[in-house]
């Protein structure tokens, strides 16, 4: 009889999405049965050899700073790899030793308890799960019909598939200073999205209580800034960072190098195969340039541009090219540091505030760096949340909730600066 009720409220609630989704072939799913996760202790002079490393296609890139490698070693390259690492005398440990274990428990299924309350509540959203596209849109609509006083949803294009980018607009007082937010440009980076819809949840169904700062600014949130790739993550293989655009050999363009802002240089890839793709051109993705126009076309009030990212505990301001800072560097460091502040007084968790290819590796064509630079936005800003390697991508869903609070407490942060500009 439940079961039944379950069903049937599931269907109801079905969406055009859902639809598509359903009939759509699914993909055979990538296993990563064997596969590992080693940390490298390297130093300065090793980074230029990093790339070659994953260019050669013998080890995914899951994380990268002067002193240590994150690198993903399938069970048939291990001998390979173990061996050019000790050829180059560097030590590594095993942190993740069975990926495919680690994938399977990431994301338990929803209980009974929860669905059936997820049933009963109009979409089927919660934080104990990481949840398909479908899913975060339908709960983006259900936000917008309930509380059409509080916020509103905003189309601002569609993927390369032709799934929506679905801009939540949370609205402050009439001529407030507008804040950009996103998560997902990285389809891997699942906990992006899910704390990022956390801080929306609160902020509409919970509003009251937030209002003191709330009130004060217009929200522009984008969870879901790469929806084909996060599906593709989901279905295909868990390990996806691209859009996925169609290539000739390889699929998908890294959407973090493909803003037009010093396009091309240092850290972003030309070839097709690269997980560091940068495109044909500055915004040739649907994805971004849809981004690129948004913003454009809101720059008088947007003071703000906060992307996103994991994995790592950082707060990142630009530049992200190379190692420079802009001229108001103090100013990023200062609201930066807050911000960390914030997060870590939510959580217990530290997050390292610096310029971002000083503290990480220079990659041009960053969407922080192209809202500053470009678009001139003051305060532009990446944070790659948790953690700091032990699950890395794979981080399970448990963490949602505390995540939820950090991106919450740094979104309050910049948000009290902004209205103050
Ligand atoms: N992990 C992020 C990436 O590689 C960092 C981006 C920081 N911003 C930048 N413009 N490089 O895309
Ligand atoms: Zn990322």
């Amino acid at each position: 009889r439940l079961q039944r009720r379950r069903w049937r409220r599931a269907a109801d609630n079905a969406t055009a999405e859902d639809k598509a989704e359903a009939k759509a072939e699914a993909p055979a799913v990538k296993s990563y049965e064997g596969a590992q996760l080693w940390r490298v202790q390297v130093s300065e002079g090793d980074v230029a050899n990093l790339q070659r490393v994953e260019d050669d296609g013998v080890a995914q890139i899951w994380y990268s700073n002067a002193t240590v490698w994150d690198l993903m070693v399938n069970s048939e390259n291990q001998p390979h790899v173990s061996k050019l690492l000790a050829d180059n005398k560097l030590a590594y440990t095993v942190v993740i030793p069975d990926m495919q274990r680690a994938i399977l428990d990431e994301n338990p299924a929803l209980s009974d308890d929860e669905l059936e309350l997820t049933g009963r509540k109009g979409h089927r959203m919660t934080w104990q799960h990481y949840h398909r596209a479908a899913d975060m849109h339908g709960w983006l609509d259900y936000l917008a019909k309930t509380y059409p006083s509080v916020c509103e949803t905003l189309v601002i294009g569609n993927s390369v598939e032709g799934r929506p980018l679905k801009v939540l607009h949370i609205k402050g007082k009439p001529g407030s200073p507008a804040m950009w937010v996103d998560g997902g440009i990285h389809a891997r980076e699942w906990i992006t999205s899910a704390s990022v819809s956390y801080m929306i949840n609160e902020l509409v169904e919970n509003r009251d209580a937030h209002s003191a700062w709330v009130d004060a600014v217009d929200l522009y949130v984008l969870p879901l800034a790469n929806p084909d790739g996060y599906e593709f993550s989901h279905a295909g293989d868990r390990m996806w960072r691209k859009n996925r655009r169609r290539g000739g050999g390889c699929d998908g363009i890294d959407l973090n190098r493909n803003f037009g802002y010093k396009w091309g240089g240092k850290g972003a890839g030309p070839q097709p195969c690269q997980e560091i793709y940068r495109g044909s051109a500055p915004f040739s993705e649907p994805e971004t340039s849809a981004i690129q126009s948004f913003v454009l076309a809101r720059k008088a009030s947007l003071k703000s541009y906060l992307s996103f990212h994991s994995y790592g505990q950082y707060v990142l301001y630009p530049w992200g090219y190379d190692r420079f800072v802009p001229p108001d560097h103090q100013d990023l460091q200062r609201v930066g540091t807050k911000m960390a502040n914030a997060m870590r007084a939510s959580s217990g968790l530290s997050y390292t505030v610096g310029s971002s290819a000083a503290l990480l590796y220079p990659a041009s064509g960053g969407s922080d760096d192209w809202a500053k630079g470009q678009a001139g936005l003051k305060y532009a800003f990446t944070v790659e949340l948790r953690d700091t390697g032990r699950h890395g991508f794979v981080l399970p869903s448990s963490h949602i909730l505390s995540s939820g609070k950090e991106v919450l407490a740094a979104v309050r942060t910049l948000a009290q600066e902004v209205a103050q500009l």
